[in-house]
């Protein structure tokens, strides 16, 4: 009878009475062990899996909480042993559990022979080794890539139209300090934008920038004029969200200065970014308006590019669409930002990159640009 047979009977069934017999009996078990043990640990495993697997199958043989070798010697012979053999069966036992330490998978693993597969060994990739390679003729893993934002995607295109016209891009620090968001730009202390209800504070004189135009002296005090830039990037303002805000957002303020820039540069300038951005057949509207930084100040619509002019939902049936402030740059904040206005003047505009990207893609709920919903963001 094998030891498989064996530890599912008795001792009594075995005819085991005595001391002598018990040790002859733990001397078998032990020696089937050790026997089975060397016969593995010999073997040649083609790969790190089967090796591990073969580890792991002599291990549970043995050691399997619920089926192995030893829970079965500990219920039919230690559990069931007549009281005068006990002792004697709790010692070996003991011994034998002691020994079976050997088979646990960590100790099995260090000793059980790896051959590499022929393939990698030609390969030469000594660093291969102990990998387990599976099937190399399956097809890789394909990781999907993303895409572009859709305000990135605008401000990319808007970007690319002034690069073009031989303006550079410039950029500054979205914690701004009091005086470059405001007081430079000639706000005064009074306007309602320098309320806390409008703008992000960070301390009395450092706000969240609730524009791009501080990058406007930024850019004067640190290259002088002439100038042609465009500066796009992130704003602050302490609204509350819906379809048409957000406290944060992107704007593309642009910049150019010069020795003889007039209102018809400015014109002729965004008459062509409109209708390269949204096509020819688009026409601009000049509205006088007013911002402190500019003087004179004007408001930027575009035909509708929906009804084409004649009326809609989008255009609120005016046929005409708001999208930019712009003006020419008033003469305190050129000499704010160290150019002399009676040499040089220049024009300024300031445009909301999202704003853009609604209208360019149709979408109507601003929200939508900054909830990382891969559905909607699939689509662009
Ligand atoms: N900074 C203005 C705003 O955030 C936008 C603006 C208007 C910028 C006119 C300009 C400009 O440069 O000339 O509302």
């Amino acid at each position: 009878m094998t030891i498989d047979g064996k530890v599912r009977k008795t001792l009594a069934e075995l005819g085991v009475a005595d001391v002598a017999g018990v040790d002859a009996l733990f001397g078998e078990v032990r020696a089937t062990m050790e026997r089975e043990r060397s016969s593995l640990v010999a073997r040649v495993a083609s790969s790190e899996g089967e090796r591990d697997r073969l580890a792991k199958n002599f291990r549970d043989r043995w050691l399997a909480r619920k089926n192995g070798l030893l829970t079965q010697i500990d219920e039919h012979w230690l559990k069931s042993s007549p009281r005068d053999l006990k002792p004697s069966v709790g010692k070996s036992f003991n011994a034998l559990r002691q020994a079976a330490t050997a088979l646990e998978m960590d100790v099995l693993v260090k000793d059980v022979g790896f051959k590499i597969p022929p393939k990698v060994a030609a390969a030469g990739a000594a660093e291969i080794r102990g990998t387990d390679l599976g099937d190399l003729t399956l097809p890789g893993y394909c990781r999907p890539l993303g895409s572009l934002h859709p305000v990135t995607q605008m401000q990319r295109e808007i970007e690319e139209i002034f690069l073009h016209l031989g303006f550079r891009i410039e950029d500054g620090p979205e914690i701004e300090s009091v005086y470059y968001n405001f007081d430079a730009l000639n706000i005064p202390e009074s306007h309602p934008s320098r309320d806390d209800w409008d703008t992000l504070y960070i301390n009395s004189q450092t706000v969240l920038r609730t524009h791009t135009s501080p990058v406007q002296i930024r850019a004067m005090e640190k290259y002088g004029a002439p100038l042609y830039i465009i500066i796009p990037g992130k704003c602050y303002r302490h609204d509350n969200p819906d379809a048409s805000h957000t406290p944060m957002f992107h704007q593309i303020e642009g910049l150019a200065i010069d020795s003889d820039i007039t209102f018809a540069d400015l014109k002729g300038t965004l008459d062509f970014f409109a209708k390269k951005l949204f096509g020819e057949k688009v026409r601009t509207r000049f509205q006088p308006s007013f911002f402190p930084f500019t003087e004179p100040s004007g408001e930027v619509a575009i035909s509708c590019i929906f009804c084409g002019g004649e009326g809609c939902r989008v255009c609120k049936e005016s046929g005409w669409i708001e999208v930019m402030g712009c003006g020419m740059v008033h003469p305190l904040v050129l000499r704010n930002g160290g150019i002399d206005p009676e040499k040089y003047s220049g024009w300024a505009f300031g445009l909301g990159v999202d704003r853009f990207a609604m209208l360019e893609y149709d979408i109507n709920d601003i929200q939508l640009f900054f909830q990382s919903d891969v559905r909607f963001l699939q689509q662009f």
